[in-house]
């Protein structure tokens, strides 16, 4: 059986031991005999930590895996077999300016939506540019999984400004919600075809079973229709939609989609959130120094339970599944962002979609779509507008065009306030985009 290399981009992550334990439970079937983690010099002390604690949970396992630490990303990347990419740039100081610059302008302040995830993709396309570069050199069979947010806007930038088709890009919330609500309709997974179709953070689903049976307008009944309100990540507040309007779509929604359907509500949560307690990153911050004094402990050789206090759980279990289903043809069911090939005629052919796909040797394979209701369309069409206007302003450093997505996004409200954030923050984050500074 042929052994795999595997580079992991960003491997100080505090997620990295899920990763680890998602190969080590894979390993009878995907042989990973080295896994490289790289990070670069700011994040060493968490590679060291993290790396020695990957090291521990490998040996207590048994397997036959070899774990390198390195900050030389080149190195890493020679003829490695798959690369995984889980890196932040300007680390967790960055998503709280992400956060709190719009904040204070009483906008929502989010990492993957309105101003904040905007920026987050400004500083990180042309970083993962970079790296495909590097990989077109060093590894060029390589499949690579992407993992760093915005997931969308980072694949929809490597298929169309790296011109590199071998990319998955992944996100947890259809693991999460195949996961919860399979229990909420007392099934088990296996049991059940959840089809997923819309962009990153914007998608819709419905579920039938193993008889042909449409279940969603039930799922949203049990979801949606009571007095107890339920979410399937943990970064996000309870899910409380307006029941008729989810009813009426007879399509689940994501959690995302309270940014959209139900703004005043989340951001009054945000505002009263942001006094009380500070940003989200700032919380992050507090459970990742939780989580690495644990990793430090000589003894800990297992993913310790307070992962799943982090919105990405599950995240990288589903990465090391996809690696296993493109490196032994499992032809697995998954959602994940991929080129649009027509599976979504709403959406230009040449796009990145988040939808569910059969896993093959050759890499994902959408099932096919068709058309939305004006009901969701209205808001995807919009929305992948913004997300490739932001991705050609991360690449060419147009600020005009960063204009235009900032006042198309429907997060960001008024012409004058979209300016005067986009300006602060362009300040605020000015050392990780010199394509605007030049
Ligand atoms: C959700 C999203 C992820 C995001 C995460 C943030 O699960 O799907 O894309 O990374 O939450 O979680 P955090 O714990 O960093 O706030």
């Amino acid at each position: 059986m042929k052994k795999l290399k595997i580079v992991t981009i960003g491997g100080g992550s505090s997620y990295t031991p899920e990763l680890v334990e998602g190969f080590i439970k894979r390993h009878k079937e995907l042989p990973v005999s080295e896994l490289w983690l790289v990070d670069i010099e700011e994040g060493k002390h968490k590679l060291e930590i993290v790396g020695a604690m990957a090291e521990r949970m490998v040996k207590a396992a048994g397997i036959d895996c070899e774990v390198h630490l390195t900050l030389d990303r080149r190195e890493a990347l020679k003829d490695a077999d798959f690369v995984t990419i889980q890196l932040r740039v300007g680390l967790l100081d960055a998503r709280v300016l992400d956060e709190r610059i719009p904040l204070s302008h009483g906008l929502i302040g989010q990492e993957t939506n309105g101003a904040g995830g905007i920026f987050k993709a400004l500083r990180t396309v042309p970083v993962i540019l970079d790296i495909v570069e590097d990989m077109k050199e060093l590894c060029p069979n390589a499949w690579l999984i992407n993992f760093t947010n915005p997931a969308g806007m980072v694949t929809e930038a490597v298929l169309r400004y790296g011109n590199w088709n071998k990319v998955v890009g992944l996100c947890n919330i259809p693991v999460n919600a195949v996961f919860e609500e399979s229990e909420l309709l007392g099934e088990k997974p296996k049991d059940l075809f959840f089809q997923f179709a819309g962009i990153n953070h914007l998608h819709w689903h419905t579920v039938v079973d193993k008889d042909g049976q449409d279940r969603t307008d039930e799922l949203i009944k049990k979801m949606y229709g009571g007095s107890e309100s339920t979410t399937i990540v943990a970064n996000i507040k309870d899910n409380d939609l307006i029941f008729e309007q989810v009813e009426n779509l007879h399509m689940m929604p994501c959690p995302y989609h309270n940014y959209y359907y139900y703004t005043d509500k989340m951001l009054a949560e945000e505002l009263e959130d942001f006094k009380n307690n500070g940003t989200r990153a700032e919380k992050v911050k507090i459970i990742e120094e939780e989580l690495f004094e644990l990793y430090k402990d000589p003894k800990l050789d297992y993913k310790p339970q307070q992962l799943a206090e982090r919105g990405g759980a599950r995240y990288s279990d589903a990465a090391c599944e996809i690696i296993n289903s493109i490196h032994n043809d499992k032809r697995t069911t998954m959602t994940v962002s991929t080129r649009n090939n027509g599976t979504i005629t709403d959406l230009p052919d040449d796009s990145a979609v988040e939808v569910t796909c059969m896993i093959t040797g050759k890499g994902p394979i959408p099932y096919n779509f068709g058309s939305f209701k004006p009901q969701e369309r209205g808001l995807l069409q919009l929305m992948k507008s913004m997300e490739l206007l932001t991705v050609e302003a991360a690449v060419t450093g147009d600020k005009g065009t960063l204009l235009q997505a900032f006042t198309m996004n429907p997060l960001i409200t008024s012409g004058d306030v979209a300016k005067e954030v986009m300006e602060e923050l362009l300040e605020a984050h000015k050392s990780y985009l010199p394509q605007f500074f030049k």
